[in-house]
């Protein structure tokens, strides 16, 4: 079986002509055929609306049905694609094309078309050939071929197919950067999947060195815990104590656009989280090597920045720690002093993720950042508040929360914004220090926020928590590479100066 790396291309055409493994075409559920599925239709005998009209085929967003050497077309196989409703919002636009992507994969076709025409009346072509790249390169994922560097895929090439000539130039435009984000999802979802013993502080810090030497535009800095110590980060070595693994703080910073603050991705990067002496039950306690994926997005959108070249600055910090049990280990009722001066009374040693990104967010100040955004799996609460539906939000800026949110909604990796009012920052009071690290049972995704609010004062901020939507349990179990589609679609919006 050759390996094969998916390469994508647009080009203008009559889909009943053209010769390829898998035609791929959309269908909407209601209403006469529009003209491209038309043709296909009249061209191979009726066979899409027959089967429309006896209800083999519905054209639900999202379904797909199919066909072997289809009549009176030159394509071996015809993939029917429910399109839904002719004008889908963002989250069925996405469904679909993920749909697609997994269905051609599962056939044995080396190369496919999509015909774009029919969806590309009611959307931007560079915006949909984006969707599209990205989420065809993220369906070619298999861990246990990323983990060894090779594709065993059939599927080699995509070719989006579309009437006009004049739209092959976006639709190419769309595809080279959908691929670079596809990457960079995938590469967040490899960091998430190896597991603990191998996806250690330091193999975030050689990933990152690795980035550095294949985008010479990315600059890398790995600071040891002997500088951390100089930098008076109490918070963050309080959590790494217990740990034989060193942890570190990574940098990368990409500076696309000169004399441009930069925005600064501030990424989680526990690589295994027992909870240290408030140690976690055992249940799924594996799953805690997931709670580097804040870090692991943060070098996915790094790395996507750099190969589509985008004229942005943006820098990534990125605490890298492991937190265990040990006679050197942190414990409930210590008081650390974090690089900001503030102290902590640690209560819970299993709430270290704001103690390793609050000297992160003073940290990041040093870049005279345009915004700072962190990313993290910081609450088991957020999974109960948003499920894997929505990462949830937190922001001191209006106009950031809003620009955050309508990417995720472009993206189809959602976000929801919840409050941090001061009444719930009041729950962090301690007897003994300027904050306790928990504020107790209720509201526990806020009073997490709130704490790294107290941390964020110097600059516009957000905070991303990623608890339920960086990774799926049960069969599906596996790293989802979010909130990458949200940031690049954030940054992407950024560079044409919106937000
Ligand atoms: N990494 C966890 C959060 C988490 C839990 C993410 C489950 C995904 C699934 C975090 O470090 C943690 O342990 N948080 C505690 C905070 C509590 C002690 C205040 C939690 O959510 O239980
Ligand atoms: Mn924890
Ligand atoms: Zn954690």
């Amino acid at each position: 079986m050759p390996a094969q790396k998916l390469e994508f291309a647009a080009r203008a055409g009559d889909p009943t002509t053209v010769k390829t493994d898998c035609l791929i075409v959309p269908v909407f559920q209601n209403g006469a055929l529009p003209p491209a599925a038309a043709a296909v239709d009249a061209a191979s005998g009726g066979t899409i609306e027959a089967l429309r009209k006896a209800r083999d085929f519905t054209a639900k967003a999202g379904t797909t049905l199919l066909l072997h050497r289809p009549q009176g077309l030159a394509a071996t196989r015809l993939l029917l694609l429910g399109a839904g409703n002719a004008d889908p919002e963002s989250q069925e636009g996405v469904k679909l094309l993920a749909a697609a992507a997994r269905a051609a994969f599962a056939t044995p076709a080396r190369n496919a078309v999509l015909v774009a025409a029919d969806l590309l009346a009611n959307q931007q072509p560079e915006r949909f050939a984006r969707l599209a790249a990205r989420l065809f390169a993220a369906a070619a994922y298999h861990y246990r071929d990323a983990e060894n560097g090779r594709d065993s895929h059939q599927l080699g090439r995509l070719q989006l197919l579309s009437t006009e000539r004049t739209q092959t130039r976006a639709l190419n435009q769309g595809l080279t950067l959908g691929q670079a984000i596809g990457a960079g999802v995938n590469s967040a979802r490899l960091l998430g999947d190896l597991p603990g013993n191998i996806c250690t502080p330091n193999h975030l810090a050689e990933h990152a060195r690795g980035l550095g030497r294949q985008y010479p535009k990315l600059k890398v800095q790995v600071l040891d815990e002997q500088r951390l110590r100089r930098l008076k980060m109490g918070a963050l070595l309080s959590v790494t104590a217990g740990s034989e693994q060193p942890g570190c703080l990574i940098t990368l910073e990409y500076r696309g656009a000169a004399r441009q603050a930069p925005v600064v991705l501030v990424g989680k990067g526990v690589t295994f989280d027992s909870g240290g002496i408030s140690l976690k039950p055992g249940a799924k306690m594996d799953e805690m090597k997931y709670d580097m994926c804040g870090a692991a997005s943060a070098l996915g959108v790094m790395e996507a920045v750099a190969a589509a070249e985008l004229p942005i600055s943006v820098v990534a910090v990125i605490p890298a720690v492991e937190n265990l049990p040990s006679g050197k280990a942190t414990k409930p009722g210590d008081v650390v002093t974090s690089m900001s001066g503030k102290t902590i009374e640690i209560l819970n040693t299993d709430a270290e993720g704001r103690l390793i990104l609050c000297d992160a967010l003073t940290y990041a100040a040093r870049y005279k950042p345009e915004v700072v955004i962190d990313i993290a799996t910081l609450t088991g609460a957020c999974v109960v508040a948003l499920g894997k539906q929505a990462s949830g939000l937190f922001c001191n800026d209006d106009r950031l929360a809003e620009g955050l949110l309508d990417a995720g909604i472009t993206a189809g990796d959602r976000a929801w914004r919840l409050p941090l009012w001061k009444e719930y920052d009041e729950q962090l009071k301690s007897n003994f220090a300027d904050m306790a690290n928990i504020g107790g049972p209720e509201a526990g995704s806020i009073t997490a926020a709130c704490f790294l609010a107290r941390f964020a004062t110097d600059y516009r901020w957000a905070h991303l928590d990623i608890a339920g939507t960086a990774w799926n349990s049960g069969a599906q179990k596996g790293a989802s590479g979010r909130p990458v589609p949200l940031l690049m679609e954030y940054l992407l919006a950024h560079c044409e100066g919106r937000r």
